[in-house]
């Protein structure tokens, strides 16, 4: 079979395999999600809230309550607009304005806020002139910027000594359909969460909104359902990408000279990845597995809150000594979902600045780097100049087994 029959193959089953493997996730996603929200429902049918269920409820306008049973301090003024202190109805809603917790005797102790006060606060982080949309904006631009000026000085980098016609395979198809995977979801996660940060104020007045309410809700479906996929696909690179990406010396070397990025015909050694892609390769490990955590979170409100355990872990670290003050581990579920909230939302910006870069140097920036992913095979000037260290590696196992088993002519 010609090795361009063989390639399109190849390149076939890769896709069929992650259209195959998306399908399945997407499916048992829903049917996941789906199971819960019934579960849900018939949890909530069974419980119904007591009479008297909000105990400090005020019965008539004026009256006392059971939270009002407060002693009059000695020698405290008499007079009737004085007396009522504590007990008056400025007070007690006062203290509910400010997010006070009453007591309830239903099972959602969350209902025991009745007004949830800090969600200004994380309102406020999150809303159009907040710190999460002013910072995002500006990491966003800053790095098209940056990418936008590397270009106009260094153009896009070329095979120095130009294609040789003879290819070799750098990634098997299971690599690369972890990878595509990895990629699929992930820009359709970045794409529907964008959405959910930006899209009221961008989109609303380009197509109305209706439109964005439909647009919202489909994506919003999207993000919860594709995020497994993700995590899958971050399993799968982990795994078989791992023990490359661990740092050497060699790294030093690739790093004091730039990774010859800056200058022509400079062209340090590497192994199958540079120091460069290992940053990458780590960053997305980390990040991703940070933005999943949190992401799982809150697709299970309530249910899986993780930042007391982090804070204490943190705390028990030395945390202090960095913050001034130990970090809070008393945690309300409320103020741990806007955590987890604000926290997915910054580590998903910083992935999606990192993933900017490296789109841009697998395609745009770099010639016969996309290759590496499209079909999986790389000419061979390409890799003794990016990757010398790899060729003579791979070179080694082909000697070793049969001389022209992994190197063939380009048709
Ligand atoms: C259209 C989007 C993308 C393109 C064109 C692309 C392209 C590439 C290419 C060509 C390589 C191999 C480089 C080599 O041979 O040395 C690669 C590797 C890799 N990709 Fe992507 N990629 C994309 C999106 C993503 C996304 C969204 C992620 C993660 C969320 C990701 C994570 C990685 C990692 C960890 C590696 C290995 C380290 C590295 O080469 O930097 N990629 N990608």
């Amino acid at each position: 079979m010609s090795l361009r029959r063989a390639t399109l193959r190849r390149r076939g089953l890769v896709i069929g395999l992650s259209a195959i493997g998306f399908a399945i996730l997407i499916f048992l996603g829903s049917l996941f999600q789906a199971a819960l929200t019934v579960g849900e429902a018939m949890a909530q049918s069974s419980v119904r809230p007591p009479a008297n269920a909000v105990t400090n409820a005020p019965s008539a306008p004026g009256e006392a309550r059971v939270r009002d049973a407060v002693a009059p301090l000695e020698g405290a003024p008499t007079a009737p607009w004085e007396i009522l202190g504590p007990n008056s109805d400025s007070t007690l809603w006062g203290e509910v304005r400010q997010g006070s917790v009453f007591s309830v005797t239903i099972p959602d102790q969350n209902a025991a806020t009745l007004v949830q006060s800090y969600g200004i606060a994380w309102q406020n982080t999150r809303s159009m002139r907040g710190p999460l949309r002013t910072y995002g904006t500006m990491s966003l631009f800053g790095i098209v910027a940056l990418l936008f000026v590397f270009y106009l000085f260094r153009g896009r980098i070329r095979i120095e000594h130009g294609f040789s016609g003879t290819l070799i395979e750098r990634f098997k198809p299971v690599e690369r359909c972890g990878h595509w995977l990895l990629a699929g979801s992930f820009i359709l996660l970045a794409l529907t969460g964008l959405n959910l940060l930006y899209g009221r104020d961008l989109l609303i007045p380009l197509f109305g909104k209706e439109t964005f309410a439909a647009i919202t809700q489909g994506g919003k479906w999207v993000h919860n359902n594709v995020a497994w996929a993700f995590m899958l696909g971050l399993v799968m690179i982990f795994v078989m990408w791992v023990a490359h990406n661990l740092p050497s010396k060699t790294d030093l070397k690739w790093i004091a000279q730039g990774g010859g990025l800056f200058t022509e015909g400079v062209h340090p050694p590497a192994r199958k990845f540079n120091a460069g892609q290992k940053l990458i390769f780590w960053a997305v490990i980390l990040l991703g597995a940070s933005v999943s955590l949190s992401g799982v979170s809150l697709l299970f409100p309530y249910e899986l809150p993780v930042f007391a355990t982090t804070f204490a872990i943190l705390n028990s670290l030395g945390a202090e000594a960095v913050w001034g003050a130990p970090l809070a581990t008393d945690l309300s579920p409320l103020v741990e979902m806007q955590y987890a909230q604000i926290w997915h939302t910054m580590v998903a910006l910083a992935m999606i600045v990192v993933i900017v870069a490296h789109i841009y140097i697998g395609t745009l920036g770099m010639e016969g780097a996309f290759d590496a992913m499209g079909s999986g095979m790389v000419d061979r000037n390409w890799a003794e100049e990016h990757h010398g260290l790899w060729v003579e590696e791979q070179d080694a196992k082909a000697g070793a087994s049969d001389a022209s088993g992994t190197a063939a002519p380009a048709e």
